[in-house]
């Protein structure tokens, strides 16, 4: 099967996509799949590239398009003109069985990459539209966990130019005065703001909203951060929880690794047994409340008093050698390589 690797991409974590990518590219089973490797500049063009991770060197990019089932579809071309152009019937430059999206944040995890492979007819590794745009509203996440019982940290919702807007008064009663601030849709702590007056307050809600048409305001949670990787469709698993420990903590634990930020990572996280339980469940009810499927990191704050809050959800989670997500499924009994082919054969499920 010839499997296209996007990567790259025009986020602000176009640099963790390349480190993802590596890895997908180095455990990949070649017995079984024929990567196909194109990288998309900061710029957003594709480049169809060859065993290289250097996109700065695209230097023969080729015009890249993707074909099954008749229908050809070109995705990007090598001039100035990057939008999907045109629905041709000429015959396709590139063969492909499955789109890879080794992308992170906006073009890659919020939808649009999922809907330009299913108009192309292929099938996407990871959540679908539906899913995808959804894990990156936070505004709409957050309403449809709470919907279904899931804790979320409380919050409001700030449209730009809204004269509905409540003000930082009625914020602040229901909140408290420690508030973080972020646009809707954006990921790796972009626009983010952490206030704790007026003045602090209307700046950071103004830098939102310059990234974003909806602004989120959110009360301050307390609590350890546990993540939770979850795997299939229908019938979706739960690993095993893992933990980011404060890097104070960094030796004291046998199971540990460093992530590509320098975060101590506890696999397992030290928890009880019901609490493991009720984690992992939450994680998969998550799950399909948010019409996931694939794979997603699920990301938790566990407060003092035992309360579960989902602070997020990561539909394309870091995948370098040292992340959370395929660390937590090699624990779980799952290496890396065969994860990848599962990820791929649930993509064609
Ligand atoms: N968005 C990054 C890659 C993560 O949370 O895994
Ligand atoms: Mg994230």
């Amino acid at each position: 099967l010839k499997v296209a690797i996007l990567f790259g991409g025009r986020s602000a974590e176009h640099q963790i996509s390349l480190l993802s990518a590596k890895n997908v590219i180095s455990s990949i089973d070649r017995e079984l799949f024929e990567p196909i490797l194109i990288g998309i500049d900061k710029a957003g063009k594709w480049h169809l590239k060859n065993d290289s991770m250097d996109l700065l060197n695209a230097d023969n990019p080729k015009l890249v398009s993707m074909s099954k089932g008749g229908a050809e579809v070109i995705l990007s071309h090598n001039g100035n003109d990057h939008r999907l152009i045109s629905v041709a019937d000429g015959t396709p430059q590139l063969e492909i069985d499955v789109i890879y999206p080794v992308l992170h944040g906006t073009f890659g995890e919020d939808g649009s990459v999922q809907g330009l492979a299913k108009l192309a007819n292929l099938p996407c590794v990871g959540c679908g539209i539906l899913g995808s745009a959804l894990g990156m509203d936070k505004d709409i996440m957050k309403k449809i966990l709470r919907d279904g019982g899931i804790g979320i940290a409380d919050f409001f919702t700030f449209r730009k130019g809204s004269a509905k807007n409540p003000s930082y008064k009625e914020v602040i009663e229901k909140l408290g005065n420690e508030l973080f601030v972020k646009p809707a849709n954006l990921g790796s702590s972009v626009g983010v703001s952490f206030v704790q007056n007026e003045e602090e307050f209307n700046k950071a809600l103004a830098e939102g909203f310059e990234y974003d048409r909806k602004v989120i305001v959110e009360e301050k949670v307390t609590g350890r951060e546990i993540e939770v990787a979850v795997l299939g469709n229908d019938n979706a698993q739960a690993s095993v929880p893992g933990e980011i420990l404060p890097k104070s903590s960094w030796y004291s634990f046998e199971n540990k690794y460093v992530d590509e930020d320098g975060a101590a990572l506890a696999i397992p996280a030290e928890l009880d047994e019901a609490t493991t339980k009720r984690m992992m469940e939450a994680a998969v009810e998550t799950y399909h409340l948010l019409e996931l499927s694939g794979m997603t990191r699920v990301d938790f704050f566990l407060k003092a008093n035992g309360e579960l809050i989902v602070n997020e959800v990561n539909t394309l989670p870091g995948f370098t050698s040292v992340s959370m997500y395929p660390k937590l499924w090699a624990y779980s009994g799952i290496p890396q390589k065969e994860l990848i082919t599962k990820l791929i054969h649930f993509a064609m499920d």
